[in-house]
This record gives C-alpha cells, structure tokens and sequence, in this order.
C-alpha cells in the first residue's frame, strides 16, 4: 500500500499508449492497491494507472460514481474497451489529476458502454449516464496517450503549461 506520486503533464510518459494486462496475479493487485490509495490522497474521482508511471491498461472509478456503496472498494476496469457512446452530447468543465487546478470545458457523449475485465480476468459491461460516462471516457483517453490539452487550442496549450510550471516551482521551495 502506498500514495505514489502523480506523472503530470507535459511528462512523456502520458503519451505512451498503456500495454495490455496478462498477467492477473499479486502485482496486478499491488498495482490496484497503490492506485486506490493515490486516487483517494488526491480526491480524483478516477486515475489511470500510467498517472503513477505503470504502463498498464488499467483505471480505476470511484466507488459512488460507478453506481456501488460509498464504501465499496474503487471499480477496476482492466483492459477496457468503449463499446458503445451516445449520439447525445454533454458538456462541461473537466479536471484530471495530471493537470492539477486546471479545468476545461470538454463535449462528450452523454452515455457510455464500457467492456473491462476484473483483477481476476472476468469480462464485465458498464453503462455510465453524465458524469460517469464522462468519466470513463476520461480515464479511457488516458490509455490512448489522449489527454485534457487536446481539446484546446495551442495558445491555451501553453497558458495551462506555464501556469503548471509555476506551480511546479512553487512547489518545490
Ligand atoms: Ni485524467
């Protein structure tokens, strides 16, 4: 068990596509747990397993959002696939813990068909509504190498990179 720390963006490793999961055992597990904890530190409402630096096809959703318990673990979605979106869009702010304080408006499908397997290997289908939808399609970018900044502009590109090596900085005094 362990808080890990976040990769934040620009770091290279966001852009590797994350590799296929085949192996189910004890460090797959290990893999969940450090997410879990990294998840729950930052108060992200999901996280990706290349956010800590693993190259895993893997993420995460919070408990509430994925339609469990409050106190059910976080939902594991390994090696996930979108099956299915809505022709119906949203739109809204979103965050990403790899771009931390930084919100843009994002268009998505307003629903989501998402196929995964467990940390056991067992396939299981997730339709998310709103947020959920939202949310898996999120973490699901994150496996691609897509990111939060490909939805704007160049200009706003580098404004959100300036402001997150100010914050960097300031960090590190
Ligand atoms: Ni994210």
């Amino acid at each position: 068990m362990a808080v890990r720390d976040m990769v934040i963006w620009p770091d290279p490793r966001l852009r590797q596509p994350s590799e296929a999961v085949t192996d189910f055992g004890p460090s797959l597990r290990q893999l969940y747990q450090d997410l879990v904890d990294t998840m729950y530190a930052e108060r992200g409402l999901g996280i990706a397993a290349l956010q800590i630096g693993d190259p895993r096809r893997m993420f995460l959703v919070e408990p509430e959002l994925a339609g469990r318990a409050k106190d059910d673990p976080p939902v594991a979605f390994v090696n996930p696939e979108v099956v299915w979106t809505s022709e119906e869009q949203q739109k809204s702010d979103e965050g990403c813990l790899s771009f931390p304080d930084i919100y843009i408006q994002v268009e998505r499908p307003m629903k989501a068909r998402v196929k995964a397997q467990d940390l056991d290997g067992n396939w299981f289908e997730v339709e998310g509504e709103a947020l959920m939808a939202r949310c898996l399609l999120h973490e699901y970018d994150h496996l691609t190498g897509k990111l939060l900044v490909d939805f704007v502009g160049p200009l706003k590109r580098q404004m959100i990179k300036r402001k997150l090596q100010k914050n960097a900085d300031r960090a590190e005094v």
